[in-house]
Order: C-alpha cells, then structure tokens, then sequence
C-alpha cells in the first residue's frame, strides 16, 4: 500500500489519502462572489478523481480584498448557500473539502484598475509595484476589522460545510505584507521585529480558531522565503509556524515568494519542499508540501522521507483530475473508483 493512499488525521477529521489540490483560483465567480456552474464542475471532476483534500481557491473575506472581480467571497450571509450546494456535491465523493480565506491588502484590484471603490490597505502605503495604486497604512481599527472579518467569513464556510479553513497568509498578499520586512515598514506594535510583523497573523489565527469547531483543523499557507536578501527566511518561518502552533494551527502548507514582483525564482521540481521539511521537523508541526510535484513516485518518495504530512499537485491536477485514480495504479495500490467508472477501471 502506497502512502500516499493511507488516510491522514488531524483533530476529529480524517483526510482518505494524501493528495490535496493546492487553491487554484479560477476567475469564474460572478461579480457578487458567488460560485458558479464552472466551480462545480471543476472541483466536482477532481473529486470524482479521488483529491483526497480540495482546497477550494482563494476566497474573500472581504470585497475590497478581493485580488479580482471573479473571485469567491464569504463576506456577507448571502454567500453561504450556493456555497453549501457546491460543497455538498463535492463531500458526496469522499473527498475532504477545504476553502482557503484571504484578503488581497495591496495586490487587490482597486478602483485605478477600474474595479470597487474602496481603496487599496496594507502594512506600508507603498504599491506593490510600477502602474500599482498605492495604499493605505492600515490603522489599528481597520486591522481590527480586518481580524473581524476573517472571524465571519470562517463562521460562514462553517455554515456552508467546509471541512476547514486555510488563512492565506503567503505570495504577498495582505497577512504576508505584514510579515515580510521588504514590505513591513511599520514602527507601530504591527511592525519591527518578527514578533511584531507577524502579530496581524497570529490575531487572525486566533480569531479564525475560535470560530472553528474544535474537532476541525486549522491550516494557514506560508512563503517560506521572499527569495530575496533581507527578506524572510525559512528560520524566520519555523518561527511563525512555531507561534502558529500556540494558537491551534494544525498544518502549514508550505509555498514561496509573491512579496515584492522583483524576487521571481526558478521552479523546479521539489523546489518548495525542503521548506515543508524543515518547518515539520523544528516546528513540529504537519505540513503539506507544494511546487512542481507531477509524479506519483515523487509525491510517494516526500511522504516516504517525512518530509511532509500531505502532497499537494496544482497544474498537474489541471492536466490531469484523474491523476490520483491513476498514481494508485502507478504505485501499485487498490482504491476504491467511482461505481459510475467501473467498467472503465483498468483491470
Ligand atoms: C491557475 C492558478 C491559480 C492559483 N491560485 C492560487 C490561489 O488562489 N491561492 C494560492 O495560495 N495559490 C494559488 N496558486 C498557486 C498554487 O496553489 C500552487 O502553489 C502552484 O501552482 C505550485 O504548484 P504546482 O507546481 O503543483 O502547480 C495558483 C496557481 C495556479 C496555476
């Protein structure tokens, strides 16, 4: 029996494999942030395809959050049940099924590029980069609201069924503007020394726990480097995921980069996972591994190591959504497939 197709429990919840399909977002919600038909059939298709955990794409906490007009939201109780219809689909597959929460902070859409009228916030008023709006340096009210809205946006996935909640806390968006010192100028207590900088997360953390049922886990997605001198380091990281673990974080999915647009690395395969490794080992906490991960003997052999808890495949899983039916085969291993595909199952 291949590892990657032993179940995985974490609090009162049990994952059937190891395979999560990393949030993709999709630009296919409607304006007020509904999903649509394209959500269903796009998540439902690798839920038919064994995902064992659905991570469902970037969804707003916020509608001045939102990183473009398309994106999912949970900001207000009207989301909820066309929410709940798609979940309920997607749990009749098996599959655990996970929303991730952001707020896009500086990298939102903002009215200069024609869209909303609530101008852009973040850590520090200066753009993410050229032809970017600059923001506004949030006040202590509006960080509170902020903690807030995290808080009700979690209480709603509740509500719709989601199985967990993932903080989005990486590739430069509003809580990683907070952490990062190329981007955190602040003199405040939001800003300085780590402590500091990663005080926004850890309220987040806290405020998103306490709306949680105690019997589901909590994830939060991390850049465990800026890839850039000066900028965070994966030292820096185990760190936050140490404190993260104080708060009743129960998995770090770990991912890089997205702070500052001149830091762009070269992806290859595995490139992220020596981060999943370190964070799981001197944090001591799970961690899913992400970046270039396309072969079942690959994602076996980083199970197989202990490098990390749970496999994540993006594109492949685009290519491919039957890609855990057939990586159970590749590895030699029974699954149960779809009664409907039975007759299709190679035998
Ligand atoms: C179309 C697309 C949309 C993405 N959207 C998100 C997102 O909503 N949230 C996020 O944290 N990462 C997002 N990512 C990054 C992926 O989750 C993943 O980390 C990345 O694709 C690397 O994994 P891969 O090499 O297996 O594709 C997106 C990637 C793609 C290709």
């Amino acid at each position: 029996m291949a590892m990657l197709f032993t179940p995985f429990t974490l609090r009162g919840l049990t994952f059937p494999n190891r395979v999560a399909m990393p949030p993709m977002a999709q630009y296919m919600a409607t304006g007020d942030g509904l999903p649509t038909y394209w959500h269903l059939v796009h998540y439902g298709a690798r839920a038919v395809g064994r995902t064992g955990l659905l991570i469902v794409e970037v969804t707003s906490v916020d509608p001045g959050g939102r990183l473009t007009p398309r994106d999912l939201g949970l900001w207000q109780d009207e989301q909820v049940t066309s929410t709940a219809q798609m979940v309920q689909f997607l749990h009749t597959q098996g599959s655990v099924v996970a929303v991730q929460l952001g707020h896009a902070g500086r990298k939102a859409w903002g009215e200069e590029k024609g869209f909303g009228s609530t101008p852009l916030v973040s850590s520090t008023p200066e753009p993410f980069d050229e032809g970017w709006a600059v923001p506004r340096e949030m006040d202590e009210t509006e960080i509170s609201h902020v903690v807030e809205a995290f808080r009700q946006a979690t209480r709603r996935a509740m509500e719709a069924g989601y199985d967990l909640v993932e903080i989005h806390a990486a590739h430069g968006y509003l809580l990683h503007q907070f952490l990062s010192p190329l981007v955190n100028k602040r003199r405040d207590a939001y800003g300085g020394a780590l402590t500091g900088r990663m005080r926004l997360l850890l309220e987040v953390a806290r405020a998103v726990r306490a709306a949680t049922p105690q019997d589901k886990p909590l994830f939060v997605r991390l850049s465990c480097t800026d890839w850039a001198e000066a900028g965070l380091t994966p030292s820096e990281i185990v760190e936050v995921a140490r404190a993260l673990k104080e708060e009743g974080v129960d998995l770090v999915h770990c991912s890089s980069g997205g702070a500052v647009p001149w830091a762009v690395p070269q992806p290859f395969p595995n490139y992220q996972v020596a981060f999943a490794e370190q964070v799981r080992r001197e944090a001591g906490i799970p961690t899913c591994a992400v970046g270039l991960i396309t072969e079942p003997s690959q994602a076996e052999e980083i199970l197989q190591k202990g490098q990390a808890d749970l496999v994540a495949v993006g594109r492949e899983l685009l290519r491919n959504p039957y890609w855990p039916l057939q990586a159970a085969r590749a590895l030699d291993t029974e699954i149960e497939w779809p009664a409907q595909y039975l007759r299709a199952k190679p035998q």
